[in-house]
């Protein structure tokens, strides 16, 4: 059966000191209170180092935000998949709608970045989501196909089934706007659907589907509850270890 996964996505925030706090705070409370799913810190690439090691790799996972699409070499400013690897992370948030908005991030960029990551040893969490004007058109269901093909349909079922997924409407992150339940769940059955029609309804049923978008302790409980939504992956309430465990706490 697939796995409940709650992510954390600190994005640009925490300095080093800030962020291995946060992390031994995390890593207390559920050591306290054992969470009924798989919990994930998503910090900043400095971080990855320290925050492995903050935290109990039994009951927390750490990923970076991205990773190259370059093995290595001459890439100034660059991290790669096997970098990554090498701090203890193991997961790695790819396709987030900020890296595709503000850094040009394509399809076909994070095709690359996926093999890699794979390659690796890495678990993706691979993001995908309509903007509004999308949603308004009633486009949101081709959009998030259209990743999901061309970025993930050239690999076999064996590499996708190692794919997290992460469904995030554009115009509810960090918006305080949500995605009612009902609109989740239409939508991460769709998704699941567009993965069985291509992997095989085996591998569709083991692949968690997180949900993202001012996701937090209020609203998690009726969001999880969806038999397609397995999970969130947590911007603004993940930087506070109280809020975040209001979350995983919904499990
Ligand atoms: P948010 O961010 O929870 O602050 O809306 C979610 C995300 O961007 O992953």
């Amino acid at each position: 059966m697939r796995q409940n996964i709650v992510a954390g996505n600190w994005k640009m925030n925490n300095t080093l000191e800030e962020g291995i706090k946060l992390a031994k705070e995390v890593s207390a409370i559920l050591t306290a209170n054992k969470p009924n799913c798989k919990v994930v810190l998503g910090a900043p690439f400095i971080h990855l180092t320290e925050v492995v090691k903050a935290v109990d790799s039994s009951l927390v996972g750490i990923a970076a935000q991205n990773c190259a699409n370059k093995e290595s070499g001459a890439y100034t400013g660059e991290i790669s998949a096997s970098m990554v690897k090498s701090t203890g992370a193991t997961y790695v948030i790819l396709g987030h709608s900020e890296r595709r908005a503000y850094y040009g991030e394509t399809n076909a960029l994070l095709k690359e970045k996926t093999d890699l990551a794979l390659a690796n040893g890495l678990t993706p969490i691979f993001c995908i989501g309509e903007v509004l004007e999308e949603r308004e058109a009633n486009k949101h269901f081709e959009v998030v196909k259209n990743q999901i093909e061309e970025a993930l349909f050239h690999l076999s079922a064996d590499a996708f089934s190692k794919i997290v997924l992460a469904y995030e409407p554009v115009w509810a992150i960090g918006t305080g706007k949500t995605a009612s339940p009902e609109q989740a769940q239409e939508i991460h059955a769709y998704i699941r659907k567009v993965v069985a029609d291509k992997f095989g309804a085996s591998v569709a049923d083991n692949t968690s589907i997180l949900y993202g978008g001012s996701c937090k302790a209020s609203n998690a409980k009726e969001l999880f509850a969806n038999p397609d939504v397995d999970g969130g992956l947590i911007g603004g309430a993940s930087l506070n270890a109280e809020d975040f465990y209001g979350i995983i706490a919904a499990f």
